[in-house]
């Protein structure tokens, strides 16, 4: 009735149908005030409720512990790519980089603007289509911290726990394709990162959460805005925060508390995944999975046909059949069906059918 399509789109992406419905209803006047929530001052005690309770959520759902701050800030993970290492990578410090696909590459390049970094393991000769091996003996004892990705958004792998840092070194974690997916230790992180467009709401607003001991390492002279701990004092409104995208996010958390929380949502993504890895697997090889079976994501999968003519064919029926944002990244080229938190196990029930209907006529 609505005429919503099945959506696989990348990022931004699709958003729970109650969460779109609930900002509809609050949009004109949010809680009885007269006033949308974008045109109210985020300096009101709405506003400052609603920062509490999206702090409070998020705790909540990934089990935070008290000595970690967590920030809402803007710029996207990109800005973090950069605002990290000037905060956390001293200027006589080296900080040690695993990239497992395009966006720790990009990480690692610009931190390399600020400072010493070392790849200490790469998948980049294979197209990233697998995680590396971690040699413990590569890595350094002293780094300012150990970069990984957790899920490539473009290559389709992620990591099924995280990779162990020597000593106390710092785990910082680039999140922004798998947040909230999943339960998560935060314990063994110094700092995570993600952009809110794939799992957790619209773009605009970028989740970092911090322990606290990092905040005392942050340099004195950082431009404000820059300043993690800065951020962290002035609970991320040191100027005004980007209010309608936290709101969303809001809408988003209350949506997978209501749900039963992560373990019910990665028990919900694995079962999704399952099914199209399935169908890949039983196709004899009339699609090809991109990344090694061990390695596969749970929220992009990435697969190929036998020639790029039928991946054309492929994108093209199937957006004529509803089901849109099938097309694999330009770098990697293919198809991709990112399979985030919000995506309905119905859309990939037809995206299953699609794929064996599709095999019946080209196979
Ligand atoms: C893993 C990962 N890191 C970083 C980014 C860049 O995010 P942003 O557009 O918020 O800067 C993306 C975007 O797709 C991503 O998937």
């Amino acid at each position: 009735m609505r005429n919503r399509v099945h959506n696989f789109n990348a990022g931004p992406a699709g958003l729970p149908i109650t969460v779109l419905e609930k900002a509809q209803d609050e949009f004109i006047n949010y809680q009885g005030l007269g006033m949308s929530i974008m045109e109210m001052s985020h300096r009101s005690t709405p506003f400052d409720d609603l920062m509490k309770q999206v702090d409070q959520d998020m705790r909540q759902l990934l089990n935070i512990p008290d000595n970690y701050n967590i920030l809402f800030l803007q710029g996207g993970a990109s800005l973090q790519f950069s605002m990290l290492p000037m905060n956390l990578l001293p200027k006589n410090g080296s900080a040690d980089y695993i990239v497992n696909g395009v966006w720790g590459q990009k990480a690692a390049q610009e931190a390399h603007k600020l400072g010493n970094v070392r790849v200490v393991a790469s998948t980049e000769e294979t197209n990233f289509d697998r995680l590396p091996d971690l040699i413990r003996a590569d890595l350094d004892p002293k780094a300012a911290y150990l970069h990984f990705t957790s899920n490539e958004t473009i290559h389709g792998n992620q990591w099924p726990e995280e990779p162990r840092p020597l000593n106390d070194v710092p785990l910082v974690c680039d999140m922004s394709s798998d947040i909230l997916s999943r339960p998560v230790d935060i314990s063994k992180y110094g700092l995570i990162y993600a952009g809110a467009q794939k799992n957790a709401g619209p773009s605009g607003v970028t989740i970092i959460i911090i322990r606290d001991d990092l905040l005392e390492q942050v340099p004195q002279d950082l431009p404000v805005m820059l300043d993690y701990r800065l951020q962290a004092k002035k609970n991320s409104m040191y100027n005004t925060p980007p209010s309608f995208s936290i709101y969303m996010l809001s809408l988003v958390l209350t949506w997978l508390i209501d749900l039963g929380g992560l373990e019910e949502m990665a028990m919900r993504n694995a079962r999704k995944a399952g099914k199209i890895y399935q169908a890949i697997d039983r196709s004899k090889g009339f699609y090809r999975g991109h990344a090694k079976t061990e390695h596969r994501s749970l929220m992009n999968v990435t697969f190929g046909l036998p020639s790029e003519n039928l991946e054309n064919d492929f994108v093209k029926d199937a957006t004529e059949q509803g089901l849109v944002g099938l097309k694999g990244h330009r770098s990697v080229g293919g198809l991709r069906a990112s399979i985030y938190n919000a995506c309905p196990i119905e859309a990939v029930k037809t995206l299953v059918e699609f794929m064996s209907k599709f095999q019946g006529e080209y196979g």
